[in-house]
């Protein structure tokens, strides 16, 4: 997929030869035995001039489908219309009204729109990827949202950040399951790192998915991320991943994420610079089985 929408410019028009309007386009066999032997220049920035409509017609396609997928998404926000003595963002999700309380003093406690992507991905592909009964865990999860959207849609869903922010993401993520959902959230700490074999040992526990969204900026917790998702990913578990790219190091953790991992691009959003993955474990061979 092209990453700009920007169309190229490759070739000038007037040298099309008299006779081809720039609509009229020759096909692709162009007959270049038919061609008389002076037009064969002629027909080679014809077809040349043909490949760069094209890619600037795929550039413009990856436009509309970007910023029609953007809008949808955005969309899902809504402000509240009366200002009260709480302060939260509304958004809509399996046609229920979330409320979410964020807090500008912590990372944890903003909602980032990758988790937005991630969450209108998860209700708008329910047939493929089916939550219900599943196993889910989301890391990082801030104030919620990829968590109680993941529990609307019937996951067993574990909850998990750094301590400060779990105060918060207990109370969203209550407000908004509470007597709407098959089972009850866990919400609970896990540092990236070592600490996650202790609290989630692969004998004991299998998640059929791993969820996360925006996880992935200049913090010094790469590593351990890298190998908080090793550990929890285990045959048949899917990782979906919401990643916003912001600068370079963000690009070198995708590679090293992707020598890990199989890595699958599910959306590009250039107009939010953010990318949704797929991704599972590279000693499983194909993902026919996943
Ligand atoms: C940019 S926020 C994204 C929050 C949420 N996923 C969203 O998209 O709105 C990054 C999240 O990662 C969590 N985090 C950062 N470092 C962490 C670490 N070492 N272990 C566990 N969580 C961490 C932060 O507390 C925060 O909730």
């Amino acid at each position: 997929m092209r990453s700009s929408g920007q169309p190229e410019i490759c070739c000038q028009i007037d040298l099309i030869p008299k006779g081809f309007k720039r609509d009229q386009q020759p096909k692709p066999a162009l007959d270049f035995h038919t061609i008389l032997k002076g037009d064969i220049l002629c027909a080679h920035l014809i077809m040349e001039s043909q490949q760069c409509e094209e890619s600037s017609k795929t550039g413009e396609e990856d436009t509309a489908v970007d910023e029609e997928l953007a809008k949808a998404i955005l969309a899902r926000q809504f402000h509240p219309s009366v200002i009260g003595p709480e302060t939260w963002e509304g958004y809509i999700f399996s046609g229920l009204e979330i409320r979410i309380k964020e807090s500008t003093d912590l990372y944890g406690a903003v909602l980032w729109p990758s988790a937005l992507v991630l969450c209108h991905f998860l209700e708008t592909n329910r047939d493929k990827y089916n939550l219900m009964d599943k196993n889910v865990i989301e890391l990082g999860a801030g104030t919620g949202l990829v968590s109680i959207v993941s529990s609307l849609l019937g996951a067993k869903v574990t909850s998990t950040d750094l301590p400060d922010v779990l105060g918060n993401l207990q109370y969203n993520v209550t407000c908004n399951t509470k007597g709407r959902c098959k089972y009850v959230p866990l919400v609970t700490e896990l540092v990236w790192g070592p600490e996650v074999e202790q609290r989630f040992p692969q004998r004991t526990h299998y998640f059929d998915y791993i969820l996360a969204a925006d996880v992935v900026y200049a913090h010094p917790y790469l590593d351990q991320l890298l190998d908080t998702f090793g550990h929890l990913c285990q045959a048949n578990t899917q990782i979906l991943w919401a990643m916003r790219f912001r600068l370079d190091p963000e690009n070198s953790f995708v590679d090293r994420f992707g020598e890990r991992f199989h890595l699958e691009e599910l959306y590009d959003l250039p107009s939010l610079s953010i990318k949704l993955y797929r991704a599972w474990r590279r000693d499983k061979r194909t993902d026919d089985t996943v």
